[in-house]
């Protein structure tokens, strides 16, 4: 165990207060920082050593590859190969980059030699994002310009959209965290691999499939991440576990509003007579009438990021307060309720009642 320091930075704060983490960087520590998404885990990109204790702190599997983080265009040159054969790649990226950097927008590019194959998990292509977040760019700018960062959660938690979570985590694990307060989306960046033709979406997140075709005309989505993909392998080692998994048992309901309560209502019923514990999320129009146990309130139906704000932190308070049996509602799959509904499924294990 070591000891873990916390600083409070907020994106209208003098930077000043980071030279301590950037120096912790570059040294070869690992410091937790707020982004725009959840919060990110990061190490020296550059430092092979620094990636491999990223693993070692999340408990994360040596095949799930990190993501690169810069602070300026410019520097993806070194990040991502020169070579001839990934020139159009590096086209699409600048036209990418142009529309959504700084932002919630991981690309998969060709690696270049210099990006050590730990921070990549072995593979020859590496995942590259310029986020939006103040804090975060200044302490990248502090740590040298490259900062491999995965979330700052445990393998297999929800990930952070508050300090308090990276604490519940990674206290005693890493050398530093950053509070920055409540992260701004709450669900990871939107994935998309520019190595294959068209690109294709790996993850969902706050940059829609819709917004990336306006700028590359054809786009794809991995069949694995869409609802009806039980079975298929995604293409994004990461996104195969596992990942925001409640310790009780989570199943989401869809259909007529009016149904969807009365089933669930029903449900719990049954349950309390086995004496377990309930939970429901539901919206600010829906919690007053349900008979759960724990009721919690995604926000408002009218509002789409509200639910990928607080997903995680409902799913982490669930298991604090030790549900065992929690009933979710579906949300709308159009814009960013395709991301939440991705992470609830998971959540869920593909567990869904249509009515
Ligand atoms: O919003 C985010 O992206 C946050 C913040 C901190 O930036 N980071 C994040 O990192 O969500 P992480 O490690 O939890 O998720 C990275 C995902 C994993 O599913 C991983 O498998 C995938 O990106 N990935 C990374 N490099 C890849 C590559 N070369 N090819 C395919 N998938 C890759
Ligand atoms: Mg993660």
């Amino acid at each position: 165990m070591m000891e873990t320091k916390v600083i409070t930075c907020m994106e209208t704060d003098d930077m000043d207060c980071l030279a301590e983490a950037g120096e912790i960087l570059k040294k070869g520590g690992l410091v937790a920082f707020p982004t725009e998404t959840v919060y990110g885990l990061g190490g020296d990109a550059m430092n092979p050593s620094s990636s491999r204790k990223i693993y070692a702190a999340k408990g994360r599997p040596a095949d799930n590859p990190l993501i690169v983080h810069i602070c300026r265009w410019e520097d993806i040159y070194q990040v991502v190969s020169g070579n001839i054969s990934c020139r159009q790649a590096l086209v699409n990226a600048k036209k990418l980059a142009d529309a959504f950097w700084p932002g919630p927008l991981t690309m998969i590019l060709p690696k270049s030699p210099t990006i050590p194959y730990e921070t990549t998990g072995g593979l020859d292509t590496v995942a590259v994002r310029f986020p939006s977040h103040k804090t975060a760019l200044a302490l990248i700018d502090r740590a040298g310009g490259f900062v491999a960062a995965p979330s700052a959660n445990t393998s297999g938690k929800p990930s952070p959209t508050l300090a308090k979570h990276v604490l519940e985590d990674m206290n005693g694990r890493i050398d530093m965290v950053i509070d920055g307060g409540a992260v701004g989306i709450g669900l990871e960046s939107t994935i998309v691999d520019l190595t294959v033709e068209p690109p294709e979406i790996l993850r969902p997140g706050f940059v829609t499939c819709k917004m990336l075709e306006e700028v590359l005309g054809s786009v794809e989505t991995d069949a694995a991440i869409l609802e009806d993909a039980k079975g298929l392998a995604p293409k994004a080692p990461g996104m195969k576990y596992r990942h925001y998994a409640p310790k009780g048992e989570l199943t989401i309901v869809s259909g007529n509003r009016d149904k969807v309560i009365s089933y669930i209502n029903s449900k719990i019923k049954e349950e309390k007579l086995q004496g377990r514990k309930t939970g429901v999320i539901g919206t600010v129009e829906s919690v007053g009438k349900y008979c759960a146990d724990v009721i919690k309130s995604a926000g408002s139906r009218e509002d789409e990021l509200s639910a990928a704000k607080r997903l995680y932190g409902i799913l982490r308070e669930f298991d604090e307060e030790n549900v065992e049996v929690m009933y979710s509602e579906a949300f709308a799959e159009s814009g960013i309720g395709q991301a939440v509904m991705n992470r609830l499924l998971k959540a869920a294990g593909h567990h869904v009642v249509k009515l």
